[in-house]
C-alpha cells in the first residue's frame, strides 16, 4: 500500500477562501472588519517566522492585524499591561502572544490574563474546559484544525482507536479532547508510556506530537492506518522533518501528513478562522 498524502497546504488554502467570502459578505453589509492582535517577544527566528505567517494569512484574506514586537527583557508586569489594553479595545477581536517565551513570563499566567472571548489560540483553560465538557467554543487551533484537515478528505473518525503520542497542554493533550469527542477512543502516550510501538501498533490513527525527529518507525504502522505528524524538527542541515519516518509509514498507511506542507497550515487557517468566530459570537451578545 502507498498512502495518500494529505495536502494541509490545499486544504487550508480552501478554508481560507471560505473565511475571505465571509468576511467581504460583512464588509458589503457594512459590518467592520475582524482584528487579530499578534504579540511577539524576543527574536526566537522561527517565532518570527510564524508569526509572519500568521500575518500575510490576515492581509491575504481581510483580516486586521496588529502587531508587536518586545524585547526579549521585556517584563511580565510591561506584557499583561499590553495584554490588558487590548483586552478592554472592543475593536481587537483576538490576542494572540507567540510561544515560546522568555523566563521572566510565566506563560500559564500570561494565558489566563487573555480575555477568554479573545483567546484564539484556545489556550485558555477556560476554552480547553469547554472542550473537555463537549460545549467548544474557540479550540486550540492545531487540533481543531488536524480534525477539520480529516474530514476535508472524507476521513470518518467515529469508533476508530486513536493513539496520540505527546501530551503537551498546546497540542497533545486538546488533540485528544478533540477526537474523544470526535467518537475516537483515544490512547494518550508520554515519557512514562511502556511499550510505545505496541500502542501506535493498534492504533488506526496515529497523532504523532512528540516533536522528536524519527520517533516513530515505520514498522509501528498498522497497514491502512492514518498518520497525522505535527511535529516540526529542524535538523543539522537546516532542513524540516516530523516526528514519523514519512518514507517507511507511507508505505504502510492510508493517509498520511507530510511535514512541511500538512498540519502547520491548518494551524494558521483555524486561527483565521478563531478570529472571525470571536468577532462573530460577539457581535451575537451584545
Ligand atoms: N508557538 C508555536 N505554535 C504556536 C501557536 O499555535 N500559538 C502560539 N501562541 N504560539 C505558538
Amino acid at each position: 500500500m502507498t498512502a495518500q498524502i494529505i495536502n494541509g497546504k490545499a486544504i487550508a488554502e480552501n478554508l481560507l477562501a471560505s473565511i475571505k467570502l465571509k468576511i467581504d459578505a460583512r464588509i458589503v453589509a457594512g459590518k467592520r472588519a475582524p482584528c487579530l492582535a499578534v504579540i511577539l517577544v524576543g527574536a526566537d527566528p522561527a517565532s518570527a517566522i510564524y508569526v509572519r505567517n500568521k500575518r500575510k494569512a490576515c492581509e491575504k484574506i481581510g483580516i486586521r492585524s496588529i502587531a508587536y514586537e518586545l524585547s526579549a527583557d521585556t517584563s511580565e508586569a510591561n506584557l499583561f499591561t499590553l495584554v490588558d489594553r487590548l483586552n478592554n479595545d472592543a475593536t481587537v477581536d483576538g490576542i494572540l502572544v507567540q510561544s515560546p517565551l522568555p523566563p521572566q513570563i510565566d506563560e500559564e499566567r500570561l494565558i489566563e490574563r487573555i480575555n477568554v472571548d479573545k483567546d484564539v489560540d484556545g489556550f485558555h483553560p477556560y476554552n480547553i474546559g469547554r472542550l473537555a465538557i463537549r460545549q467548544p467554543t474557540l479550540r486550540s487551533c492545531t487540533p481543531f484544525g488536524v480534525i477539520k484537515m480529516l474530514q476535508a478528505v472524507n476521513i470518518d473518525l467515529m469508533g476508530l482507536d486513536a493513539t496520540i503520542v505527546g501530551v503537551s497542554n498546546h497540542v497533545g493533550r486538546p488533540m485528544a479532547l478533540e477526537l474523544l469527542l470526535a467518537g475516537c477512543t483515544i490512547t494518550s502516550c508520554h515519557r512514562h508510556t511502556k511499550d510505545l510501538a505496541g500502542k501506535v501498533r493498534n492504533a488506526d490513527l496515529i497523532i504523532a506530537a512528540a516533536g522528536k525527529a524519527g520517533l516513530i518507525q515505520g514498522d509501528w504502522i498498522k497497514a491502512g492506518a492514518i498518520v497525522v505528524d505535527i511535529g516540526i524538527n529542524r535538523l543539522a542541515d537546516g532542513s524540516i522533518c516530523g516526528d514519523v519516518d514519512f518514507n517507511a509509514a507511507k508505505a504502510r498507511a492510508s493517509y498520511i501528513t507530510p511535514v512541511p506542507g500538512g498540519v502547520g497550515p491548518m494551524t494558521v487557517a483555524t486561527l483565521m478562522e478563531n478570529t472571525l468566530l470571536a468577532l462573530e459570537l460577539k457581535e451575537k451578545i451584545s
